[in-house]
Protein backbone atom coordinates (compact mmCIF):
# COMPACT_ATOMS: atom_id res chain seq x y z
CA UNK A 1 0.00 0.00 0.00
CA UNK A 2 1.29 3.31 -1.05
CA UNK A 3 0.42 6.99 0.75
CA UNK A 4 0.85 9.75 -1.13
CA UNK A 5 0.04 13.44 -0.45
CA UNK A 6 0.67 15.49 -3.84
CA UNK A 7 -1.62 16.16 -6.93
CA UNK A 8 1.31 14.72 -8.67
CA UNK A 9 2.20 11.69 -6.64
CA UNK A 10 -1.60 10.89 -7.11
CA UNK A 11 -1.52 11.70 -10.62
CA UNK A 12 1.33 9.25 -11.66
CA UNK A 13 0.26 6.32 -9.64
CA UNK A 14 -3.21 7.00 -11.19
CA UNK A 15 -1.85 6.59 -14.49
CA UNK A 16 -0.06 3.48 -14.13
CA UNK A 17 -3.38 2.04 -13.23
CA UNK A 18 -5.65 3.75 -15.87
CA UNK A 19 -3.26 1.90 -18.26
CA UNK A 20 -3.57 -1.50 -16.97
CA UNK A 21 -7.19 -1.27 -17.19
CA UNK A 22 -8.19 -0.98 -13.46
CA UNK A 23 -10.83 0.56 -12.28
CA UNK A 24 -10.91 2.45 -9.15
CA UNK A 25 -12.33 3.25 -6.29
CA UNK A 26 -12.45 5.96 -3.61
CA UNK A 27 -13.48 6.02 -0.45
CA UNK A 28 -13.19 9.83 1.30
CA UNK A 29 -12.48 9.46 4.77
CA UNK A 30 -11.75 11.89 7.39
CA UNK A 31 -9.37 9.56 8.95
CA UNK A 32 -9.31 8.43 12.95
CA UNK A 33 -10.30 4.96 10.76
CA UNK A 34 -12.26 2.69 12.30
CA UNK A 35 -14.19 -1.37 11.57
CA UNK A 36 -17.06 1.27 9.56
CA UNK A 37 -14.20 2.96 7.40
CA UNK A 38 -12.33 -0.48 6.80
CA UNK A 39 -15.76 -2.31 5.82
CA UNK A 40 -16.09 0.60 3.16
CA UNK A 41 -12.73 -0.30 1.86
CA UNK A 42 -13.35 -4.17 1.50
CA UNK A 43 -16.69 -2.98 -0.24
CA UNK A 44 -14.81 -0.66 -2.86
CA UNK A 45 -12.16 -3.72 -3.42
CA UNK A 46 -15.30 -6.02 -4.29
CA UNK A 47 -16.66 -3.40 -7.15
CA UNK A 48 -12.79 -2.29 -8.56
CA UNK A 49 -9.10 -3.43 -8.75
CA UNK A 50 -7.82 -0.51 -6.74
CA UNK A 51 -9.32 0.89 -3.60
CA UNK A 52 -7.93 4.50 -2.78
CA UNK A 53 -8.57 6.19 0.81
CA UNK A 54 -8.66 10.01 0.99
CA UNK A 55 -7.57 11.08 5.18
CA UNK A 56 -8.14 14.76 4.63
CA UNK A 57 -9.97 16.71 8.00
CA UNK A 58 -11.76 19.05 5.85
CA UNK A 59 -11.68 22.89 7.90
CA UNK A 60 -14.59 23.83 5.61
CA UNK A 61 -17.09 21.56 7.05
CA UNK A 62 -16.83 22.57 10.04
CA UNK A 63 -18.90 25.25 12.05
CA UNK A 64 -17.84 27.83 14.64
CA UNK A 65 -17.11 26.04 17.92
CA UNK A 66 -17.62 22.65 16.69
CA UNK A 67 -14.76 19.97 17.18
CA UNK A 68 -12.53 20.62 13.91
CA UNK A 69 -9.31 21.98 16.27
CA UNK A 70 -9.51 18.20 18.06
CA UNK A 71 -10.44 16.42 15.34
CA UNK A 72 -8.07 13.05 15.84
CA UNK A 73 -5.47 13.46 13.75
CA UNK A 74 -3.77 9.73 13.23
CA UNK A 75 -2.37 8.94 10.22
CA UNK A 76 0.38 6.46 11.21
CA UNK A 77 -2.28 4.57 13.20
CA UNK A 78 -4.44 5.33 10.15
CA UNK A 79 -1.71 3.96 7.79
CA UNK A 80 -0.95 0.71 9.90
CA UNK A 81 -4.96 -0.15 9.90
CA UNK A 82 -5.12 0.25 6.29
CA UNK A 83 -2.14 -2.24 5.54
CA UNK A 84 -4.24 -4.85 6.58
CA UNK A 85 -7.04 -4.05 4.55
CA UNK A 86 -7.32 -4.03 0.88
CA UNK A 87 -6.64 -0.64 0.48
CA UNK A 88 -4.22 -0.12 -2.47
CA UNK A 89 -3.14 3.88 -1.68
CA UNK A 90 -3.73 6.37 0.39
CA UNK A 91 -4.31 10.10 -0.26
CA UNK A 92 -3.84 12.37 2.41
CA UNK A 93 -3.22 15.84 1.25
CA UNK A 94 -2.68 19.47 2.50
CA UNK A 95 -5.18 22.26 2.67
CA UNK A 96 -3.28 23.93 -0.11
CA UNK A 97 -3.58 21.07 -2.36
CA UNK A 98 -7.38 20.67 -1.57
CA UNK A 99 -8.13 24.23 -1.57
CA UNK A 100 -5.12 26.16 -4.51
CA UNK A 101 -7.01 29.12 -4.03
CA UNK A 102 -6.93 29.43 0.14
CA UNK A 103 -10.33 28.91 2.01
CA UNK A 104 -11.37 32.30 2.22
CA UNK A 105 -11.37 32.58 -2.22
CA UNK A 106 -12.41 28.68 -2.36
CA UNK A 107 -15.60 27.80 -4.91
CA UNK A 108 -18.33 26.24 -2.93
CA UNK A 109 -20.61 23.82 -4.14
CA UNK A 110 -23.79 24.43 -2.36
CA UNK A 111 -26.85 21.45 -2.76
CA UNK A 112 -30.25 22.90 -1.60
CA UNK A 113 -33.31 21.49 -0.29
CA UNK A 114 -32.17 18.44 0.90
CA UNK A 115 -29.59 19.83 3.37
CA UNK A 116 -31.78 22.86 4.67
CA UNK A 117 -33.18 20.36 7.72
CA UNK A 118 -31.22 17.85 9.88
CA UNK A 119 -27.41 18.33 10.06
CA UNK A 120 -28.21 20.61 7.83
CA UNK A 121 -29.81 23.09 10.22
CA UNK A 122 -28.33 22.52 13.13
CA UNK A 123 -24.82 23.05 11.37
CA UNK A 124 -24.78 25.87 9.34
CA UNK A 125 -22.60 25.15 6.23
CA UNK A 126 -21.55 21.71 7.05
CA UNK A 127 -23.07 20.14 4.01
CA UNK A 128 -21.16 23.36 1.74
CA UNK A 129 -18.22 22.21 2.63
CA UNK A 130 -19.01 18.36 2.79
CA UNK A 131 -19.68 18.98 -0.92
CA UNK A 132 -17.11 21.21 -1.92
CA UNK A 133 -14.36 19.07 -0.72
CA UNK A 134 -16.24 15.43 -2.03
CA UNK A 135 -16.57 17.37 -5.45
CA UNK A 136 -12.35 18.12 -5.32
CA UNK A 137 -11.81 14.63 -4.55
CA UNK A 138 -13.63 13.39 -7.03
CA UNK A 139 -12.20 15.62 -9.70
CA UNK A 140 -8.42 15.11 -8.26
CA UNK A 141 -9.32 11.01 -8.17
CA UNK A 142 -11.61 10.51 -10.78
CA UNK A 143 -12.84 7.30 -9.62
CA UNK A 144 -15.06 4.95 -11.17
CA UNK A 145 -16.95 4.28 -7.79
CA UNK A 146 -17.19 6.37 -4.12
CA UNK A 147 -18.19 4.93 -1.44
CA UNK A 148 -20.06 6.44 1.90
CA UNK A 149 -21.47 5.07 4.95
CA UNK A 150 -24.94 4.96 5.30
CA UNK A 151 -24.60 5.99 8.79
CA UNK A 152 -23.98 9.42 7.44
CA UNK A 153 -27.37 9.25 5.96
CA UNK A 154 -28.33 12.76 4.99
CA UNK A 155 -24.81 12.96 3.67
CA UNK A 156 -25.09 10.37 1.12
CA UNK A 157 -28.16 11.71 -0.26
CA UNK A 158 -26.61 15.21 -0.50
CA UNK A 159 -23.54 14.02 -2.57
CA UNK A 160 -26.18 11.68 -4.60
CA UNK A 161 -27.88 14.84 -5.39
CA UNK A 162 -24.79 16.81 -6.29
CA UNK A 163 -23.35 13.96 -8.53
CA UNK A 164 -26.30 13.57 -10.58
CA UNK A 165 -27.20 17.46 -11.13
CA UNK A 166 -23.35 18.04 -12.30
CA UNK A 167 -23.07 15.18 -14.53
CA UNK A 168 -19.97 13.65 -12.59
CA UNK A 169 -19.10 10.66 -13.62
CA UNK A 170 -19.03 8.34 -10.82
CA UNK A 171 -21.37 6.10 -9.26
CA UNK A 172 -22.14 6.26 -5.94
CA UNK A 173 -22.19 3.38 -3.51
CA UNK A 174 -23.27 3.55 0.11
CA UNK A 175 -22.50 0.62 2.52
CA UNK A 176 -24.29 -0.65 5.41
CA UNK A 177 -23.49 0.55 9.29
CA UNK A 178 -20.84 -1.13 11.40
CA UNK A 179 -22.18 -1.71 14.93
CA UNK A 180 -20.45 -2.30 17.90
CA UNK A 181 -21.91 -5.76 19.46
CA UNK A 182 -24.12 -3.50 21.36
CA UNK A 183 -25.57 -1.77 18.47
CA UNK A 184 -23.92 1.29 18.27
CA UNK A 185 -22.76 3.51 14.95
CA UNK A 186 -19.76 3.66 14.42
CA UNK A 187 -18.02 6.69 14.76
CA UNK A 188 -14.57 9.14 15.06
CA UNK A 189 -16.74 10.77 17.09
CA UNK A 190 -17.45 8.06 19.91
CA UNK A 191 -14.32 8.41 21.54
CA UNK A 192 -15.22 11.65 23.09
CA UNK A 193 -18.35 9.82 25.50
CA UNK A 194 -16.91 9.08 28.63
CA UNK A 195 -17.28 5.18 30.32
CA UNK A 196 -20.84 5.97 31.88
CA UNK A 197 -22.19 7.77 28.74
CA UNK A 198 -20.59 4.69 26.16
CA UNK A 199 -22.45 2.24 28.52
CA UNK A 200 -25.78 4.26 27.54
CA UNK A 201 -25.03 5.43 23.84
CA UNK A 202 -26.48 2.08 22.38
CA UNK A 203 -30.37 3.77 23.93
CA UNK A 204 -30.32 5.60 20.41
CA UNK A 205 -30.23 2.80 17.81
CA UNK A 206 -32.22 0.51 20.10
CA UNK A 207 -35.31 3.50 19.93
CA UNK A 208 -34.19 3.69 16.51
CA UNK A 209 -34.92 -0.25 16.10
CA UNK A 210 -38.02 -0.27 18.09
CA UNK A 211 -39.75 2.58 15.55
CA UNK A 212 -38.65 0.50 12.71
CA UNK A 213 -40.53 -2.40 13.86
CA UNK A 214 -43.88 -0.14 15.00
CA UNK A 215 -43.91 0.96 10.99
CA UNK A 216 -43.31 -2.41 10.12
CA UNK A 217 -46.33 -3.63 12.29
CA UNK A 218 -48.13 -1.02 10.31
CA UNK A 219 -48.35 2.24 12.71
CA UNK A 220 -48.30 5.65 10.66
CA UNK A 221 -48.65 8.14 13.27
CA UNK A 222 -45.60 9.41 12.54
CA UNK A 223 -45.58 12.63 14.64
CA UNK A 224 -46.69 10.29 17.92
CA UNK A 225 -44.08 7.80 16.61
CA UNK A 226 -41.44 10.62 17.13
CA UNK A 227 -42.39 12.37 20.19
CA UNK A 228 -42.68 8.80 21.95
CA UNK A 229 -38.71 8.42 20.96
CA UNK A 230 -37.54 12.03 21.42
CA UNK A 231 -38.97 11.59 25.34
CA UNK A 232 -37.92 8.01 25.58
CA UNK A 233 -34.38 9.44 24.55
CA UNK A 234 -33.82 13.18 26.78
CA UNK A 235 -35.58 10.30 29.87
CA UNK A 236 -32.33 8.64 28.82
CA UNK A 237 -30.21 11.10 29.24
CA UNK A 238 -29.58 12.48 25.11
CA UNK A 239 -30.11 16.10 24.47
CA UNK A 240 -32.01 15.24 21.16
CA UNK A 241 -31.51 17.44 17.90
CA UNK A 242 -33.82 15.44 15.77
CA UNK A 243 -35.72 12.45 15.39
CA UNK A 244 -37.23 12.17 12.14
CA UNK A 245 -39.67 9.69 10.18
CA UNK A 246 -38.81 10.50 6.17
CA UNK A 247 -39.43 9.49 2.85
CA UNK A 248 -35.69 7.46 2.57
CA UNK A 249 -35.65 8.55 -1.21
CA UNK A 250 -35.53 12.35 -0.56
CA UNK A 251 -35.75 13.41 2.98
CA UNK A 252 -39.76 14.75 2.24
CA UNK A 253 -42.91 14.22 4.96
CA UNK A 254 -43.88 10.77 4.12
CA UNK A 255 -47.50 10.09 3.41
CA UNK A 256 -49.18 6.76 4.81
CA UNK A 257 -48.61 4.91 1.98
CA UNK A 258 -44.96 5.50 1.41
CA UNK A 259 -43.20 2.21 1.48
CA UNK A 260 -39.66 3.32 1.98
CA UNK A 261 -39.10 5.19 5.24
CA UNK A 262 -35.72 6.28 7.05
CA UNK A 263 -35.90 6.97 10.56
CA UNK A 264 -33.29 10.18 10.86
CA UNK A 265 -32.09 10.79 14.38
CA UNK A 266 -29.24 13.46 15.93
CA UNK A 267 -28.48 13.45 19.80
CA UNK A 268 -25.71 14.82 22.23
CA UNK A 269 -24.74 12.65 24.61
CA UNK A 270 -21.62 14.71 26.58
CA UNK A 271 -19.46 16.21 24.29
CA UNK A 272 -20.33 13.63 21.56
CA UNK A 273 -22.92 14.12 18.97
CA UNK A 274 -24.06 10.90 17.59
CA UNK A 275 -25.97 10.47 14.52
CA UNK A 276 -27.82 7.59 13.26
CA UNK A 277 -30.90 6.03 11.16
CA UNK A 278 -32.74 2.86 10.10
CA UNK A 279 -34.21 2.48 6.92
CA UNK A 280 -37.88 0.80 6.86
CA UNK A 281 -38.63 -1.01 3.55
CA UNK A 282 -42.42 -1.91 3.82
O1 LIG B 1 -18.05 11.47 6.19
C1 LIG B 1 -16.94 12.02 6.28
O2 LIG B 1 -16.01 11.52 6.90
C2 LIG B 1 -16.73 13.37 5.59
O3 LIG B 1 -17.87 14.16 5.65
C3 LIG B 1 -16.23 13.24 4.14
C4 LIG B 1 -17.26 12.57 3.25
C5 LIG B 1 -14.95 12.43 4.10
C6 LIG B 1 -15.93 14.62 3.54
O4 LIG B 1 -14.94 15.28 4.27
Amino acid sequence: MIVVHTKKELDEQLAEWRQQGDHIALVPTMGNLHAGHVSLVELAREHSERAIVSIFVNPTQFGEGEDFEDYPRTLERDTRRLKQSAADLIFAPDVETMYPFGLKDATTISVPRITENFCGASRPGHFDGVTSVVARLIALVQPDTAFFGQKDYQQQLVIRHMCLDLNLPVTIMTGETVRDEDGLAMSSRNQYLTDVERANAPVLFRVLSAVGSDLQNGRRDFEALEAESISKLSDAGFDVDYFSIRRAQNLEIPDRDCDELVVLAAANLGKARLIDNTVVTI
